[in-house]
C-alpha cells in the first residue's frame, strides 16, 4: 500500500514538472511571438483602434454599404462620412495587426508618434502631424529615415542610390512603403517583382536602363540557388562533423557564405544589380567549396580506374592487336 502512493506520487510530481516545463517553454517561446494578446501592450492608440475595427459580419456588410454610399455620391448623413474615415483607420489597424510589426510590438506610436500613455483621442493624437506637413515621420520624404530608426542597414545602403536622391529632389522615387505596402509591410517575391518595377522602369518612360525589373526577378531567383547550396554545405560539414572529422577549413568557407547570406537584405536595397549578382555569386562559391572540401576528407568513389580495369582494357588491346595481323 505504502509503495503504491509513493510510486503515484513520484508519478504526480512527473507529470508537474512535465507541466510545468511546457508552460515554461510556452511563456519563453512561442508566447512572445504572436500568441501574446495585444492586450497586454498598454498602448492606447492599440486599445482605441482595436475598438474601431468592425468586428462582426453584420457590421462589415453595413460599412459596405455605407462606402459604396459615399464613393457613389448618394447623399449621406454626417454620421455615414464619419464611418468613412473610421473605415480607413480600422482597415490599418487590421492590415498592421496580420504584420510582423505587430508580432514584435512594433505599434502605431513607433511611426506615426504621437501619445500612446493617454486615454483620449485628442491628447493621444496632439503631438502627431499631418501626413502633408513636410515635419511629420510619415511625410513621403521623411519616410525613409522613419523606418531607418529600426532597419538601419537597409537604410544606410537605400541613402546611396538614386532611388533615394530622387525621391528626396523631385519625389519620382520608390520609397519604402512603394514597395512594402503600409501596413501590411509585406517582403514581395521575385515574382511579384517585375509587375512593381515597371511602373517606373518600362520601355515608355525609359527611367533607367529597360531590362530593370527582368535583371531584378533574375537577381532574387539566383537568391534560391544560392539558399540550396547552402543548406547543401551546411548539411555536409555537419555530416562529417558528427562523424568525427575535423571540419576546420570546409567551417570557414561555410561561414564567409553565411555572412554573405545574411547581408543580402541590407546589400538589396543598394539597387546595384550588377553588384548585387556578383555578391550572391560569390556566397554560391563559397558554399560550394565547402562542399567540396567535407567530400575531399571523406573520399567516396576511386577517382583513378582500378588495376583491375587496367588489366582488363590491356588484354582487349593485346586481342585486338592479335587478330589484325
Ligand atoms: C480614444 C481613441 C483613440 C486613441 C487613443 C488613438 N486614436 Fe488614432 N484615431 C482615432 C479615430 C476615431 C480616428 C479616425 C477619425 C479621426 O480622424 O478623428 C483616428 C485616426 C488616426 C490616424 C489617421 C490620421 C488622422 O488624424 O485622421 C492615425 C495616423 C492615428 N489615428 C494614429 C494614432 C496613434 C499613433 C495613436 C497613439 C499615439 C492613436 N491614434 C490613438 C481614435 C484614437
Ligand atoms: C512601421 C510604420 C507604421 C506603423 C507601425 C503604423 N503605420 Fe500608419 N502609416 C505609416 C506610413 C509610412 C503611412 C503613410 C502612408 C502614405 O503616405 O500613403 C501611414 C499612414 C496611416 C494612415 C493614413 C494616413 C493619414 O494620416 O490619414 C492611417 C489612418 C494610419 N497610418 C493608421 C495607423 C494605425 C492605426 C496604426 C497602428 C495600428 C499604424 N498606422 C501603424 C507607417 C506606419
Ligand atoms: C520601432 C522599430 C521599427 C520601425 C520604426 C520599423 N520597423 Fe519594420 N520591423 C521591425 C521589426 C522588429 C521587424 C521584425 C523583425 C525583423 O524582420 O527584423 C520588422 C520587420 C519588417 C519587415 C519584414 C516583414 C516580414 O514579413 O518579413 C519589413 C518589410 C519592414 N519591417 C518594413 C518597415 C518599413 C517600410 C518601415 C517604415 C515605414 C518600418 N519597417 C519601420 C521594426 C521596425
Ligand atoms: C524598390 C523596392 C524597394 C524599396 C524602395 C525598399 N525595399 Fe525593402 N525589400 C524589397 C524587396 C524586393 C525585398 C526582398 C529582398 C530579398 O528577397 O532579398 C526587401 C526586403 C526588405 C526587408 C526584409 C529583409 C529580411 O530580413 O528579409 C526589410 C526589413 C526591408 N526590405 C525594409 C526596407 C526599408 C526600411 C526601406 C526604405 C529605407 C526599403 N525596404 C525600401 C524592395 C524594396
Ligand atoms: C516610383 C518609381 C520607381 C519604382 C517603383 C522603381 N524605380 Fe528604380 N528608379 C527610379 C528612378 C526615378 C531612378 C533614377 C533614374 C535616373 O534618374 O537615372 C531609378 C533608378 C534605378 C536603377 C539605376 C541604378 C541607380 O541607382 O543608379 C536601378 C538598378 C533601379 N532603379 C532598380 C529598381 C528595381 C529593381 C525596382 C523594383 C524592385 C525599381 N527600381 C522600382 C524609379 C523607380
Amino acid at each position: 500500500m505504502f509503495s503504491r502512493t509513493k510510486k503515484l506520487n513520484s508519478y504526480n510530481r512527473y507529470l508537474i514538472t512535465v507541466y510545468i516545463s511546457v508552460i515554461l517553454y510556452f511563456i519563453a517561446i512561442i508566447a512572445p511571438v504572436g500568441a501574446v494578446h495585444l492586450d497586454v501592450l498598454k498602448n492606447s492608440c492599440v486599445d482605441c483602434h482595436t475598438t474601431l475595427s468592425p468586428f462582426t459580419d453584420e457590421q462589415r456588410r453595413l460599412n459596405e454599404i455605407r462606402l459604396n454610399h459615399t464613393v457613389r455620391d448618394i447623399s449621406c448623413s454626417l454620421e455615414c462620412h464619419e464611418d468613412v474615415i473610421r473605415r480607413t483607420a480600422s482597415d490599418n489597424f487590421q492590415q498592421w495587426s496580420d504584420s510582423d510589426h505587430s508580432k514584435y510590438h512594433v505599434t502605431c506610436d513607433a511611426c506615426h508618434g504621437g501619445n500612446p500613455d493617454v486615454k483620449t483621442e485628442a491628447e493621444a493624437h496632439a503631438s502627431m502631424k499631418d501626413v502633408n506637413d513636410p515635419d511629420s515621420t510619415i511625410y513621403f520624404k521623411n519616410i525613409p529615415d522613419t523606418c531607418g530608426k529600426c532597419h538601419a542597414e537597409e537604410l544606410e545602403h537605400f541613402r546611396d542610390t538614386m532611388h533615394y536622391q530622387r525621391l528626396r529632389s523631385t519625389a519620382s522615387g520608390p520609397s519604402c512603403i512603394t514597395c512594402h505596402q503600409p501596413h501590411s509591410f509585406k517582403v514581395l517575391k521575385s515574382s511579384e517583382l517585375t509587375a512593381l518595377c515597371s511602373v517606373c522602369h518600362n520601355p515608355k518612360d525609359k527611367i533607367a536602363v529597360a531590362s530593370v525589373p527582368q535583371d531584378a526577378k533574375r537577381a532574387l531567383e539566383k537568391q534560391k540557388e544560392f539558399q540550396e547550396e547552402l543548406l547543401k554545405a551546411k548539411n555536409a560539414v555537419a555530416g562529417v562533423k558528427a562523424a568525427g572529422r575535423d571540419v576546420s577549413s570546409a567551417q570557414m568557407d561555410l561561414d564567409r557564405a553565411i555572412s554573405v547570406m545574411n547581408d543580402i537584405p541590407s546589400t538589396w536595397h543598394g539597387f546595384n544589380l550588377k553588384d548585387f549578382d556578383e555578391q550572391i555569386q560569390n556566397g554560391i562559391d563559397w558554399a560550394k567549396k565547402a562542399q567540396y572540401k567535407t567530400s575531399d576528407i571523406e573520399p567516396a568513389a576511386p577517382a583513378a580506374p582500378g588495376p583491375g580495369i587496367i588489366m582488363a582494357f590491356a588484354i582487349l588491346i593485346m586481342i585486338y592487336l592479335m587478330r589484325k595481323r
